[in-house]
C-alpha cells in the first residue's frame, strides 16, 4: 500500500541519517534514472520552497538534478523577496543545464529577483582580474559570500573531472588521490578529506562550509560514494536521496 511504502522510506531516511550523521535526509522512491530524476525534483522543490523565506540570497548549481528541481518548483503570481544567484561559473556544453540558465529558472518560477553570473566556470588568473575590474561582476562575485541558501548538485568526482574536460593524466592523478566527490571545484577522498582543488569561478570551500542552509541532492547507485563523502562536510544539511542510492549508503558505511 502507499502508506507502507512511505512507512518504509521514512524508517530508510531514519537509518541514512544515523549511518552519515546527517541532519535530515529525504528518500524518493527509484525507477529508472528519468524516473528518479524526477522524483528527486519534486521532493527537492517542496523541500527548498521550505527552506526559503524573504530577503534571502539563494545559490543554485547546475546539473541534471537541479534543473529537475527547477522544473517541479511552483510559479508564483505574487512578487517573493529573495535574489537567486548561480553559485557558479558555466561548465560544460549542455545549456539547460548550466547553473546560470537554472538560476534563471528559479527565479522566474519564484517571482524573484536573478543575479546572472555570465562568466565560465574555469578562466585563467589574468581574466580573472579583468573580470572582477567590471563593478557590475564584481558586484555579482561578492554576493557569492553572503549566501543564505545554497541549492546544489552532488556530482561524482569522475564525472566533474570529465565534464570540466581535464585531461587524462590529470584526472587519473586526482582519481588515484582517491578523489570521489567533488564540490566547486574541490575534489574529496570518502572520508571528506580535500586531496585536489582547481581554481574556479562560484563559491570558496570555506564558504561552502559557511552557509547557513545548504540542500544537496543526488540519486543512484553511482553517486552513494560521492554522497557519502560531502555529508562528512556539512552533517547539518538537508539531503535528498533516492533508495537505490540510500541502500548503496547503508552497505558502504
Ligand atoms: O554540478 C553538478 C552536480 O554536481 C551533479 O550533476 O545532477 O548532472 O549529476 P548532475
Amino acid at each position: 500500500s502507499v502508506y507502507r511504502e512511505m512507512n518504509s522510506l521514512r524508517s530508510l531516511s531514519i537509518e541514512v541519517e544515523k549511518c552519515l550523521g546527517v541532519k535530515s535526509v529525504f528518500i524518493v522512491e527509484s525507477g529508472t534514472h528519468a524516473e528518479t530524476v524526477k522524483n528527486l525534483g519534486a521532493q527537492a522543490a517542496i523541500v527548498f520552497e521550505d527552506h526559503i523565506s524573504k530577503g534571502e540570497l539563494i545559490g543554485v548549481t547546475g546539473g541534471e538534478t537541479i534543473y529537475s528541481v527547477s522544473e517541479s518548483i511552483v510559479s508564483r503570481d505574487e512578487k517573493f523577496d529573495v535574489t537567486v544567484i548561480p553559485a557558479r561559473g558555466s561548465v560544460g556544453s549542455q545549456a539547460r543545464f548550466q547553473a546560470n540558465t537554472i538560476a534563471s529558472r528559479i527565479a522566474n518560477k519564484l517571482n524573484a529577483k536573478l543575479q546572472l553570473l555570465p562568466i565560465p566556470e574555469t578562466v585563467s588568473k589574468q581574466a580573472m582580474e579583468i573580470f572582477l575590474s567590471d563593478s557590475e561582476m564584481r558586484e555579482a562575485y561578492e554576493m557569492l559570500k553572503s549566501l543564505d541558501v545554497l541549492l546544489f548538485g552532488i556530482g561524482r568526482a569522475d564525472v566533474m573531472l570529465a565534464r570540466r574536460g581535464i585531461n587524462e593524466e590529470k584526472s587519473s592523478k586526482v582519481l588515484n588521490c582517491g578523489a570521489v566527490s567533488e564540490a566547486f571545484g574541490n575534489y574529496f577522498n570518502l572520508k571528506g578529506d580535500r586531496v585536489y582543488s582547481q581554481e574556479s569561478v562560484g563559491i570558496s570551500l570555506d564558504k561552502f562550509l559557511s552557509i547557513p542552509k545548504i540542500i544537496g541532492v543526488a540519486g543512484g547507485v553511482e553517486k552513494a560514494q560521492a554522497i557519502i563523502s560531502i555529508s562528512t562536510l556539512r552533517p547539518d544539511m538537508v539531503l535528498v536521496i533516492d533508495e537505490s542510492a540510500a541502500h548503496e549508503i547503508i552497505k558502504e558505511v
